[in-house]
Protein backbone atom coordinates (compact mmCIF):
# COMPACT_ATOMS: atom_id res chain seq x y z
CA UNK A 1 0.00 0.00 0.00
CA UNK A 2 1.27 3.37 -0.89
CA UNK A 3 2.00 5.58 1.81
CA UNK A 4 -0.88 8.37 0.52
CA UNK A 5 -2.99 5.20 0.24
CA UNK A 6 -2.54 5.03 4.34
CA UNK A 7 -2.53 8.61 5.07
CA UNK A 8 -5.60 8.45 3.26
CA UNK A 9 -6.98 6.03 5.63
CA UNK A 10 -5.36 7.62 8.59
CA UNK A 11 -7.09 11.18 7.44
CA UNK A 12 -10.33 9.01 6.99
CA UNK A 13 -10.09 7.85 10.42
CA UNK A 14 -9.30 10.57 12.49
CA UNK A 15 -11.81 12.86 9.93
CA UNK A 16 -14.34 10.20 10.85
CA UNK A 17 -14.07 10.21 14.55
CA UNK A 18 -13.92 13.84 14.56
CA UNK A 19 -17.12 13.87 12.34
CA UNK A 20 -18.82 11.37 14.95
CA UNK A 21 -18.09 13.37 18.06
CA UNK A 22 -19.00 17.03 16.77
CA UNK A 23 -22.15 15.62 15.13
CA UNK A 24 -23.45 14.55 18.79
CA UNK A 25 -22.01 17.68 20.62
CA UNK A 26 -24.18 19.59 17.99
CA UNK A 27 -26.93 17.49 19.16
CA UNK A 28 -26.96 20.99 21.90
CA UNK A 29 -27.30 23.29 19.14
CA UNK A 30 -30.81 20.60 18.21
CA UNK A 31 -31.87 21.01 21.81
CA UNK A 32 -31.57 25.03 21.57
CA UNK A 33 -33.00 25.60 18.18
CA UNK A 34 -36.46 23.00 19.09
CA UNK A 35 -37.18 24.27 22.24
CA UNK A 36 -36.82 28.12 21.26
CA UNK A 37 -39.42 26.92 18.60
CA UNK A 38 -42.05 24.97 19.93
CA UNK A 39 -43.12 27.13 22.58
CA UNK A 40 -44.73 29.29 19.64
CA UNK A 41 -47.32 26.16 18.90
CA UNK A 42 -47.64 24.94 22.11
CA UNK A 43 -48.54 28.04 24.23
CA UNK A 44 -52.09 28.48 21.79
CA UNK A 45 -53.06 25.13 23.30
CA UNK A 46 -51.71 25.73 26.96
CA UNK A 47 -54.22 28.52 27.30
CA UNK A 48 -57.09 25.79 26.46
CA UNK A 49 -55.84 23.67 29.56
CA UNK A 50 -55.13 26.62 32.02
CA UNK A 51 -56.14 30.43 32.48
CA UNK A 52 -52.51 32.32 32.56
CA UNK A 53 -52.46 36.00 32.81
CA UNK A 54 -50.44 37.77 30.18
CA UNK A 55 -47.49 38.22 32.01
CA UNK A 56 -47.83 34.62 32.97
CA UNK A 57 -47.58 33.65 29.52
CA UNK A 58 -45.48 35.94 28.72
CA UNK A 59 -43.03 34.15 31.57
CA UNK A 60 -43.75 31.48 29.58
CA UNK A 61 -43.06 32.32 26.18
CA UNK A 62 -39.47 34.11 27.03
CA UNK A 63 -37.92 32.80 30.19
CA UNK A 64 -36.74 30.60 28.03
CA UNK A 65 -34.56 33.30 26.79
CA UNK A 66 -33.98 34.48 30.58
CA UNK A 67 -33.20 31.11 31.62
CA UNK A 68 -30.56 30.97 28.78
CA UNK A 69 -29.18 34.10 29.43
CA UNK A 70 -28.68 32.98 33.30
CA UNK A 71 -27.54 29.53 31.82
CA UNK A 72 -24.91 31.00 29.62
CA UNK A 73 -23.29 32.91 32.15
CA UNK A 74 -23.41 30.09 34.70
CA UNK A 75 -22.11 28.11 31.64
CA UNK A 76 -19.06 29.89 30.93
CA UNK A 77 -17.37 29.82 33.81
CA UNK A 78 -18.43 25.89 34.25
CA UNK A 79 -17.25 24.98 30.92
CA UNK A 80 -13.76 26.42 32.33
CA UNK A 81 -14.11 24.65 35.66
CA UNK A 82 -15.77 21.33 35.23
CA UNK A 83 -14.78 20.97 31.78
CA UNK A 84 -16.44 20.91 28.48
CA UNK A 85 -17.86 17.34 28.52
CA UNK A 86 -19.01 17.39 31.79
CA UNK A 87 -21.20 20.19 31.02
CA UNK A 88 -22.35 18.45 28.39
CA UNK A 89 -23.76 15.74 30.60
CA UNK A 90 -25.11 18.09 32.66
CA UNK A 91 -27.02 19.96 30.04
CA UNK A 92 -28.54 17.16 28.72
CA UNK A 93 -29.81 16.19 32.07
CA UNK A 94 -31.15 19.79 32.64
CA UNK A 95 -32.98 19.65 29.29
CA UNK A 96 -34.21 16.58 30.08
CA UNK A 97 -35.58 17.71 33.58
CA UNK A 98 -36.81 20.77 32.03
CA UNK A 99 -38.77 18.83 29.17
CA UNK A 100 -40.52 16.14 31.51
CA UNK A 101 -41.46 19.03 34.22
CA UNK A 102 -43.27 20.87 31.29
CA UNK A 103 -44.91 17.81 30.08
CA UNK A 104 -46.35 16.68 33.19
CA UNK A 105 -46.89 19.90 35.12
CA UNK A 106 -50.12 20.04 36.84
CA UNK A 107 -50.06 23.78 37.88
CA UNK A 108 -48.86 26.85 36.12
CA UNK A 109 -46.06 27.60 38.60
CA UNK A 110 -44.31 24.21 37.86
CA UNK A 111 -45.08 24.83 33.71
CA UNK A 112 -43.12 27.95 34.90
CA UNK A 113 -40.39 26.41 36.20
CA UNK A 114 -39.76 23.46 33.76
CA UNK A 115 -39.75 26.06 30.83
CA UNK A 116 -37.25 27.88 33.08
CA UNK A 117 -35.23 25.16 33.80
CA UNK A 118 -34.91 24.52 30.49
CA UNK A 119 -34.00 27.85 29.30
CA UNK A 120 -31.03 26.97 31.55
CA UNK A 121 -30.15 24.25 29.85
CA UNK A 122 -30.62 26.21 26.55
CA UNK A 123 -28.12 28.38 27.71
CA UNK A 124 -25.39 25.57 28.80
CA UNK A 125 -26.06 24.28 25.16
CA UNK A 126 -25.23 27.03 23.19
CA UNK A 127 -22.02 28.41 25.20
CA UNK A 128 -20.65 24.57 25.33
CA UNK A 129 -22.00 22.54 21.84
CA UNK A 130 -19.44 25.51 19.92
CA UNK A 131 -16.81 25.58 22.22
CA UNK A 132 -16.45 21.87 22.57
CA UNK A 133 -16.63 21.35 18.52
CA UNK A 134 -13.91 24.25 18.09
CA UNK A 135 -11.55 23.04 20.59
CA UNK A 136 -11.65 19.15 19.37
CA UNK A 137 -11.42 20.02 15.32
CA UNK A 138 -8.65 20.42 13.53
CA UNK A 139 -8.01 23.46 12.26
CA UNK A 140 -8.39 22.98 8.76
CA UNK A 141 -12.30 21.92 8.80
CA UNK A 142 -13.05 23.55 12.59
CA UNK A 143 -15.19 26.60 10.42
CA UNK A 144 -17.54 23.82 8.94
CA UNK A 145 -17.67 21.45 11.80
CA UNK A 146 -18.15 24.09 14.30
CA UNK A 147 -20.65 25.60 12.22
CA UNK A 148 -22.66 22.30 12.69
CA UNK A 149 -24.04 23.71 15.90
CA UNK A 150 -25.77 26.40 13.97
CA UNK A 151 -26.76 23.90 11.40
CA UNK A 152 -28.33 21.92 14.17
CA UNK A 153 -30.20 25.18 15.47
CA UNK A 154 -31.31 25.75 12.26
CA UNK A 155 -33.02 21.79 11.81
CA UNK A 156 -34.02 22.03 15.38
CA UNK A 157 -36.27 24.99 14.37
CA UNK A 158 -37.88 23.11 11.83
CA UNK A 159 -38.50 20.20 13.45
CA UNK A 160 -40.47 22.32 15.84
CA UNK A 161 -42.63 23.39 13.03
CA UNK A 162 -43.26 20.17 11.99
CA UNK A 163 -44.09 18.44 15.66
CA UNK A 164 -46.05 21.68 16.19
CA UNK A 165 -48.38 20.82 13.01
CA UNK A 166 -48.04 16.94 13.98
CA UNK A 167 -49.48 17.57 17.28
CA UNK A 168 -52.00 20.76 16.24
CA UNK A 169 -54.93 18.52 15.37
CA UNK A 170 -55.08 17.17 18.96
CA UNK A 171 -53.62 20.04 20.80
CA UNK A 172 -51.25 17.73 22.58
CA UNK A 173 -49.08 20.38 24.11
CA UNK A 174 -47.94 18.10 26.24
CA UNK A 175 -46.45 15.64 23.89
CA UNK A 176 -44.92 18.81 21.78
CA UNK A 177 -42.76 19.96 24.63
CA UNK A 178 -41.76 16.38 25.90
CA UNK A 179 -40.53 15.29 22.70
CA UNK A 180 -37.52 17.30 23.60
CA UNK A 181 -36.67 14.53 25.94
CA UNK A 182 -35.76 12.21 23.29
CA UNK A 183 -32.83 14.49 21.57
CA UNK A 184 -31.69 15.08 25.31
CA UNK A 185 -31.57 11.44 26.13
CA UNK A 186 -29.83 10.79 22.88
CA UNK A 187 -27.01 13.64 23.87
CA UNK A 188 -26.74 12.01 27.47
CA UNK A 189 -26.14 8.93 25.81
CA UNK A 190 -23.48 9.80 22.82
CA UNK A 191 -21.97 12.37 25.54
CA UNK A 192 -20.18 8.82 27.02
CA UNK A 193 -18.60 8.62 24.05
CA UNK A 194 -16.69 11.54 23.80
CA UNK A 195 -12.93 12.77 24.80
CA UNK A 196 -12.62 15.60 26.79
CA UNK A 197 -11.33 18.26 24.66
CA UNK A 198 -7.58 18.20 24.61
CA UNK A 199 -6.82 22.19 24.87
CA UNK A 200 -9.03 21.85 28.57
CA UNK A 201 -7.14 18.63 29.39
CA UNK A 202 -3.83 19.79 28.77
CA UNK A 203 -4.77 23.24 30.62
CA UNK A 204 -6.07 21.28 33.62
CA UNK A 205 -2.76 19.05 34.20
CA UNK A 206 -3.65 16.21 31.99
CA UNK A 207 -1.07 16.47 29.08
CA UNK A 208 -1.28 12.43 28.25
CA UNK A 209 -4.92 12.47 28.16
CA UNK A 210 -4.53 15.34 25.88
CA UNK A 211 -1.60 13.77 23.81
CA UNK A 212 -4.37 10.77 23.36
CA UNK A 213 -7.41 12.50 22.25
CA UNK A 214 -5.18 14.65 19.86
CA UNK A 215 -3.73 11.42 18.67
CA UNK A 216 -7.03 9.82 17.84
CA UNK A 217 -8.83 13.26 16.23
CA UNK A 218 -5.91 14.10 13.66
CA UNK A 219 -4.33 12.82 11.29
CA UNK A 220 -0.34 12.77 10.81
CA UNK A 221 1.52 14.47 13.29
CA UNK A 222 0.07 16.20 16.26
CA UNK A 223 3.19 17.71 17.67
CA UNK A 224 3.51 21.10 16.41
CA UNK A 225 -0.43 21.08 18.21
CA UNK A 226 0.31 20.14 21.28
CA UNK A 227 3.97 22.11 21.42
CA UNK A 228 1.50 25.20 20.69
CA UNK A 229 -0.76 24.07 23.19
CA UNK A 230 2.01 23.63 25.96
CA UNK A 231 3.10 26.83 25.25
CA UNK A 232 -0.05 29.11 25.25
CA UNK A 233 -0.76 27.28 28.77
CA UNK A 234 2.38 27.83 30.60
CA UNK A 235 2.02 31.78 29.32
CA UNK A 236 -1.10 31.84 31.30
CA UNK A 237 -1.52 29.61 34.41
CA UNK A 238 -5.00 29.49 36.19
CA UNK A 239 -7.80 30.62 34.95
CA UNK A 240 -8.79 33.68 37.02
CA UNK A 241 -12.11 35.80 35.82
CA UNK A 242 -9.52 39.10 36.36
CA UNK A 243 -7.93 37.95 32.79
CA UNK A 244 -10.89 38.88 30.75
CA UNK A 245 -10.06 41.85 31.20
CA UNK A 246 -6.92 42.55 30.30
CA UNK A 247 -6.40 45.31 28.14
CA UNK A 248 -5.04 42.76 25.45
CA UNK A 249 -8.10 40.75 25.08
CA UNK A 250 -10.59 43.89 24.65
CA UNK A 251 -10.50 43.44 21.20
CA UNK A 252 -12.17 40.42 21.16
CA UNK A 253 -14.05 41.08 23.74
CA UNK A 254 -15.69 44.22 21.55
CA UNK A 255 -15.87 41.55 18.81
CA UNK A 256 -17.30 39.19 20.84
CA UNK A 257 -20.15 41.79 22.66
CA UNK A 258 -20.80 43.54 19.36
CA UNK A 259 -21.59 40.42 16.92
CA UNK A 260 -23.62 39.05 20.02
CA UNK A 261 -25.80 42.24 19.67
CA UNK A 262 -26.09 42.54 15.54
CA UNK A 263 -27.06 39.18 15.24
CA UNK A 264 -30.23 39.84 17.49
CA UNK A 265 -30.94 43.27 16.09
CA UNK A 266 -30.63 42.53 12.83
CA UNK A 267 -34.16 41.30 13.37
CA UNK A 268 -33.70 37.21 12.55
CA UNK A 269 -36.02 35.85 15.10
CA UNK A 270 -38.39 38.97 14.82
CA UNK A 271 -38.94 37.24 11.38
CA UNK A 272 -38.47 33.84 12.93
CA UNK A 273 -40.78 33.94 15.31
CA UNK A 274 -43.49 36.72 13.40
CA UNK A 275 -43.30 35.07 10.31
CA UNK A 276 -46.42 34.16 9.82
CA UNK A 277 -48.32 37.38 11.07
CA UNK A 278 -45.89 39.42 8.66
CA UNK A 279 -46.62 37.00 5.56
CA UNK A 280 -50.45 37.32 6.72
CA UNK A 281 -50.33 41.29 6.58
CA UNK A 282 -49.13 41.06 3.07
CA UNK A 283 -52.45 39.07 1.92
CA UNK A 284 -51.49 35.77 2.52
CA UNK A 285 -54.36 33.76 3.51
CA UNK A 286 -53.21 31.48 7.31
CA UNK A 287 -52.68 28.00 5.57
CA UNK A 288 -50.26 29.50 3.09
CA UNK A 289 -48.65 31.88 5.92
CA UNK A 290 -47.85 28.59 7.95
CA UNK A 291 -46.57 27.11 4.69
CA UNK A 292 -44.35 30.17 3.95
CA UNK A 293 -43.05 29.82 6.96
CA UNK A 294 -41.91 26.09 6.73
CA UNK A 295 -40.07 27.64 3.68
CA UNK A 296 -38.10 29.72 5.36
CA UNK A 297 -37.42 27.42 8.15
CA UNK A 298 -35.94 25.22 4.94
CA UNK A 299 -34.39 27.62 3.85
CA UNK A 300 -32.49 28.59 6.70
CA UNK A 301 -31.69 24.99 6.82
CA UNK A 302 -30.12 25.02 3.08
CA UNK A 303 -28.38 28.09 3.18
CA UNK A 304 -26.79 26.81 6.48
CA UNK A 305 -25.33 23.96 4.67
CA UNK A 306 -24.05 26.39 2.23
CA UNK A 307 -22.13 28.37 4.62
CA UNK A 308 -20.43 25.13 5.96
CA UNK A 309 -19.08 24.38 2.72
CA UNK A 310 -17.78 27.46 2.30
CA UNK A 311 -16.59 28.76 5.63
CA UNK A 312 -13.22 26.81 5.45
CA UNK A 313 -12.81 28.49 2.04
CA UNK A 314 -13.53 31.55 1.39
CA UNK A 315 -13.23 32.18 5.69
CA UNK A 316 -15.18 33.92 8.06
CA UNK A 317 -14.89 37.81 7.22
CA UNK A 318 -16.04 37.30 3.32
CA UNK A 319 -19.32 35.02 4.20
CA UNK A 320 -19.91 37.87 7.43
CA UNK A 321 -19.44 40.58 4.37
CA UNK A 322 -21.61 39.50 1.87
CA UNK A 323 -24.36 37.95 4.52
CA UNK A 324 -24.58 41.43 6.00
CA UNK A 325 -24.35 43.38 3.07
CA UNK A 326 -27.39 40.95 1.38
CA UNK A 327 -29.58 41.54 5.07
CA UNK A 328 -28.91 45.35 4.46
CA UNK A 329 -30.36 45.32 1.10
CA UNK A 330 -33.33 43.07 1.56
CA UNK A 331 -34.15 44.64 4.78
CA UNK A 332 -34.48 48.12 2.48
CA UNK A 333 -36.73 46.44 -0.07
CA UNK A 334 -39.02 45.53 2.55
CA UNK A 335 -39.11 48.18 3.98
CA UNK A 336 -40.09 50.11 0.89
CA UNK A 337 -42.42 47.28 0.21
CA UNK A 338 -44.53 47.67 3.56
CA UNK A 339 -44.10 51.63 3.29
CA UNK A 340 -46.58 51.02 -0.19
CA UNK A 341 -50.39 51.46 0.07
CA UNK A 342 -52.26 48.17 -0.21
CA UNK A 343 -50.20 44.94 -0.50
CA UNK A 344 -51.06 42.73 -2.97
CA UNK A 345 -50.26 40.63 -6.09
CA UNK A 346 -46.54 41.44 -6.76
CA UNK A 347 -46.02 43.18 -4.01
CA UNK A 348 -46.88 40.31 -1.79
CA UNK A 349 -44.57 37.93 -4.00
CA UNK A 350 -41.79 41.31 -3.68
CA UNK A 351 -42.12 40.40 -0.03
CA UNK A 352 -41.91 36.98 0.19
CA UNK A 353 -38.62 36.59 -2.13
CA UNK A 354 -37.43 39.38 0.26
CA UNK A 355 -37.93 37.33 3.30
CA UNK A 356 -36.48 33.84 1.78
CA UNK A 357 -33.64 36.02 0.30
CA UNK A 358 -32.99 37.72 4.38
CA UNK A 359 -32.87 34.34 5.87
CA UNK A 360 -30.65 33.36 3.36
CA UNK A 361 -28.01 36.15 4.04
CA UNK A 362 -28.44 35.77 7.92
CA UNK A 363 -27.85 31.69 7.47
CA UNK A 364 -24.88 32.34 5.64
CA UNK A 365 -23.23 34.74 7.65
CA UNK A 366 -24.24 36.26 10.98
CA UNK A 367 -26.34 33.27 11.63
CA UNK A 368 -22.72 30.60 12.08
CA UNK A 369 -19.86 32.92 11.93
CA UNK A 370 -21.27 34.37 15.44
CA UNK A 371 -21.28 31.35 17.11
CA UNK A 372 -17.98 29.96 15.49
CA UNK A 373 -15.64 33.25 16.11
CA UNK A 374 -17.15 33.04 19.63
CA UNK A 375 -15.37 30.44 20.49
CA UNK A 376 -12.26 30.99 18.70
CA UNK A 377 -10.80 33.68 19.01
CA UNK A 378 -10.75 34.05 22.99
CA UNK A 379 -7.32 32.46 25.04
CA UNK A 380 -7.40 29.42 26.07
CA UNK A 381 -7.02 30.04 30.03
CA UNK A 382 -10.78 32.40 29.55
CA UNK A 383 -12.12 30.92 26.35
CA UNK A 384 -15.51 29.26 28.33
CA UNK A 385 -15.89 32.52 30.15
CA UNK A 386 -15.53 34.92 27.80
CA UNK A 387 -17.68 32.83 25.39
CA UNK A 388 -19.60 32.90 28.27
CA UNK A 389 -20.42 36.83 27.99
CA UNK A 390 -21.13 37.00 24.45
CA UNK A 391 -23.71 34.27 24.89
CA UNK A 392 -25.33 36.23 27.40
CA UNK A 393 -25.61 39.57 25.55
CA UNK A 394 -26.61 37.17 23.16
CA UNK A 395 -29.63 35.90 24.77
CA UNK A 396 -30.40 39.38 26.56
CA UNK A 397 -30.42 41.38 23.03
CA UNK A 398 -32.70 38.54 21.42
CA UNK A 399 -35.09 38.73 24.81
CA UNK A 400 -34.97 42.78 23.97
CA UNK A 401 -36.07 42.57 20.54
CA UNK A 402 -38.71 39.32 20.71
CA UNK A 403 -40.29 42.00 23.77
CA UNK A 404 -39.84 45.46 21.47
CA UNK A 405 -41.02 43.93 17.88
CA UNK A 406 -44.80 44.14 18.36
CA UNK A 407 -44.52 47.47 20.46
CA UNK A 408 -42.20 48.64 17.55
CA UNK A 409 -44.52 47.79 14.93
CA UNK A 410 -47.63 48.74 16.23
CA UNK A 411 -46.40 52.45 17.20
CA UNK A 412 -44.03 53.48 14.47
CA UNK A 413 -45.48 50.21 11.27
CA UNK A 414 -43.75 47.50 9.87
CA UNK A 415 -41.45 49.70 7.37
CA UNK A 416 -40.11 51.83 9.75
CA UNK A 417 -39.34 48.57 11.73
CA UNK A 418 -37.38 46.75 8.80
CA UNK A 419 -35.18 49.86 8.21
CA UNK A 420 -34.15 50.03 11.67
CA UNK A 421 -33.24 45.94 11.23
CA UNK A 422 -31.95 47.33 7.98
CA UNK A 423 -29.87 50.54 9.60
CA UNK A 424 -28.46 47.69 12.31
CA UNK A 425 -26.95 45.19 8.84
CA UNK A 426 -25.30 48.23 7.29
CA UNK A 427 -23.47 48.80 10.94
CA UNK A 428 -23.07 45.11 11.28
CA UNK A 429 -21.16 45.43 7.65
CA UNK A 430 -18.63 48.28 8.74
CA UNK A 431 -18.26 46.58 12.10
CA UNK A 432 -17.23 43.47 10.41
CA UNK A 433 -15.35 45.19 7.30
CA UNK A 434 -13.10 47.58 10.45
CA UNK A 435 -13.12 44.80 13.42
CA UNK A 436 -13.86 41.05 12.54
CA UNK A 437 -10.16 38.79 11.91
CA UNK A 438 -10.14 36.69 9.85
CA UNK A 439 -9.31 32.90 11.77
CA UNK A 440 -9.58 30.33 8.83
CA UNK A 441 -7.06 27.44 8.50
CA UNK A 442 -5.51 28.41 11.77
CA UNK A 443 -4.93 26.93 15.25
CA UNK A 444 -6.67 28.95 18.07
CA UNK A 445 -3.16 29.28 19.66
CA UNK A 446 -2.10 31.20 16.36
CA UNK A 447 -4.87 32.91 16.53
CA UNK A 448 -4.36 33.76 20.20
CA UNK A 449 -0.60 34.64 19.78
CA UNK A 450 -1.85 37.48 17.52
CA UNK A 451 -3.90 38.85 19.34
CA UNK A 452 -1.54 39.12 22.41
CA UNK A 453 0.76 40.51 19.81
CA UNK A 454 -1.66 43.03 18.60
CA UNK A 455 -1.33 41.80 14.99
CA UNK A 456 -4.41 43.04 12.75
CA UNK A 457 -6.13 39.81 11.34
CA UNK A 458 -8.53 41.71 9.19
CA UNK A 459 -6.35 42.23 6.04
C1 LIG B 1 -29.48 32.71 16.58
C2 LIG B 1 -30.89 32.47 17.03
C3 LIG B 1 -31.77 32.31 15.82
C4 LIG B 1 -31.23 31.23 14.92
C5 LIG B 1 -32.00 31.15 13.63
C6 LIG B 1 -29.04 31.55 15.75
O1 LIG B 1 -27.73 31.74 15.34
O2 LIG B 1 -28.63 32.85 17.70
O3 LIG B 1 -31.30 33.57 17.82
O4 LIG B 1 -33.08 31.97 16.19
O5 LIG B 1 -29.87 31.44 14.62
O6 LIG B 1 -31.45 30.23 12.76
Amino acid sequence: MSTTVVSDILRGDGDRFVYLVSAMAALNGLLFGFDTGIISGAILFINDTFSMSPLVEGIVVSGAMAGAATGAALGGRLADRLGRRRLIMLSAAVFFLGSFLMAVAPTVPVLVAGRLIDGVAIGFASVVGPLYISEIAPPRIRGGLTSMHQLMVTIGILSSYFVNYAFSGSGAWRWMLGAGMVPAVVLGIGVLKMPESPRWLYSHGEPDRARAVLRRTRQGDIEEELGEIKETVERESGTSIKKLFEPWLRPALIVGIGLAILQQVTGINAVMYYAPTILESTGFSSVASILATVGIGVVNVLMTVVAIVYIDRVGRRALLLVGTAGMTITLAILGVVFYLPGLSGVLSITATVCLMLYISFFAIGLGPVFWLLISEIYPLAVRGSAEGVATVTNWVANLAVALSFPVLTANVGPSATFWLFGVFSAVAFVFTYGLVPETKGRTLEAIESDLRDNVSMTD
